[in-house]
């Protein structure tokens, strides 16, 4: 075993010390007597003391009501998070500037991956989050999960937290193929000679990526985007993907997650408080298009059709997102259209899925998609199995009269849409890392929860 996977904790030897001496007391009343009168003290005068101490040690404590409550996994099993060389996560951030070929990324990797705090939002919870950061805040959520062990044998799950959609962004333009792979390359060969990775040939692994799919699977055939072939790497097969965009075809091993958002509470009652706001919000608008056009993309056609027809219609509320600053980069703005709209549109652009759609749900506005591969195909863990509990869906013949069709669904229906999506949100959020306690299950706690559905049926197989 390499020597930074030994475990820090060894539960085994703690036990032992404890234990050991307990047997010998068992024969000597007098001295079991005086054994639990002492203990009784000691746990009278000093637990209390030592809660305290720990309690104003963990972040955002707001008030005394939670102070009791003690981090607990409920998972049922552990995860193994690996340290790996900085260079394949702390190692790329040193360079922040380079990490995209089209933005500074500097501000958006600066605390843990949320960014820029928004004061102006009025809790501290907010963060002008970048859409493709998700990795990041994985990251720093798993490793203060209740859930983490030092220890692999008893782990069930192996995080491999690799900051591949930072490193793909960074290389989008490096002609020198080799040179692009060489990272991913590398991540697979440190893993195959770990004894962890060996004992199940990496079934037990998972790897999060903050980008889609698409930029992990180079083809041959076909414009290059810059992707690498990370996703490719024969021996990274039997590992699982966690990504913003699953390839639906050739993405078995590839599980949707969440794109992250602006809001990351570290308390139950800051979730609650902001359902309850969406429930409350009035909605004078029937549908919102945040967004723009795009040229050149055939997916992408159908959001001419809704940028002319919101521009046609009174019921409409366009935020136009025009290159450069505009309105529609500005959460608060984004957030207070789409919370004032019953209905959010969600055409594929560049790629099948959008950030937007995560935005939208925590605005309580019911996402209309127009792809299946937008959501459906894409966040199984995350959505209810009936589409239409929470969505509309519109067939291309139904592109040109998006308005008319909105307006057919009763407005009973559109209620209880509405409090499905508001339901939905602490599923698709990822809670403040330092959180010490969240009191719900937010999109990490969903995605380690149906890991170990996935893999523990594979380990029982084996043995
Ligand atoms: C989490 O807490 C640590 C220690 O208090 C602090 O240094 C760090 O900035 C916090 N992280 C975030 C993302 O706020
Ligand atoms: C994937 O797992 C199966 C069964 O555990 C194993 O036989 C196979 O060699 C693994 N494939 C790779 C590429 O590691």
């Amino acid at each position: 075993m390499a020597a930074k996977d030994r475990p820090l904790f060894k539960d085994k030897e703690v036990k032992e010390t404890h234990f050991k001496p307990l047997l010998v007391f068992t024969k000597h009343p007098l001295y079991i007597f005086i054994f639990f009168f002492s203990w009784f003290l000691f746990l009278f005068y000093w637990l209390p003391a030592r809660t305290n101490v720990i309690s104003s040690t963990v972040a955002h404590k707001k008030n005394g009501q939670n102070s009791m409550m003690k981090r607990t996994c409920d998972l049922g099993a552990h995860v193994y998070m690996y340290e790996l060389p900085e260079k394949f996560n702390s190692g790329l951030l040193r360079d922040c500037r380079s990490l995209s070929v089209y933005t500074d990324m500097c501000p958006h990797v600066k605390n843990r991956g949320l960014g820029r705090p928004l004061p102006e939002m009025g809790s501290p919870s907010w963060y002008a989050t970048h859409q493709f950061i998700a990795e990041m805040i994985f990251h720093a959520r798993v490793e203060n999960h209740p859930c983490r062990t030092w220890d692999p044998a008893g782990a069930q799950l192996f995080y491999v937290p690799f900051y591949g959609g930072l490193h793909v962004s960074s290389h989008f333009r490096e002609p020198d193929l080799s040179v692009r792979d060489r990272l991913a390359v590398e991540l697979a060969e440190y893993l195959s000679q770990q004894p962890t990775w060996q004992a199940h040939q990496g079934g037990d692994h998972f790897l999060s990526l903050g980008r889609t799919a698409w930029d992990f699977m180079r083809s041959n055939d076909g414009p290059d985007f810059g992707a690498n072939t990370l996703l490719k790497l024969p021996r990274l097969r039997n590992m699982s993907v966690l990504t913003v965009e699953r390839n639906p075809w050739h993405g078995s091993n590839q599980f949707g997650i969440p794109y992250a958002s602006y809001f990351h509470p570290s308390m139950w009652n800051e979730m609650l408080t902001w359902q309850n706001k969406m429930r409350e919000s009035p909605r004078p608008h029937l549908f919102t298009f945040v967004g723009a056009t795009r040229t050149g993309v055939e997916k992408a056609e159908v959001r001419n059709a809704i940028v002319k027809q919101c521009a046609q219609s009174t019921r409409c509320r366009p935020l136009q997102c025009a290159r450069g600053a505009s309105e529609c980069h500005d959460p608060d703005r984004v957030l207070s259209v789409m919370s004032r709209s019953s209905f959010c549109m969600q055409p594929p652009g560049d790629s099948f899925t959008r950030r937007s759609v995560f935005d939208s749900v925590l605005a309580g506005c019911i996402p209309v998609f127009f792809s299946p591969h937008t959501a459906y195909t894409q966040y199984r863990w995350y959505l209810p199995a009936d589409r239409g509990e929470y969505s509309v869906y519109l067939e291309e013949e139904k592109w040109g009269r998006i308005e008319a069709e909105l307006l057919k669904i009763p407005a009973e229906k559109v209620a209880g849409m509405r409090a499905t999506v508001i339901d939905m949100i602490p599923r698709i959020t990822y809670a403040h890392p330092n959180a010490s306690d969240v009191g719900f299950k937010d999109a990490v706690d969903v995605a380690l929860e149906q890991l170990l559905k996935r893999v523990r049926p594979r380990l029982v197989e084996k043995i």
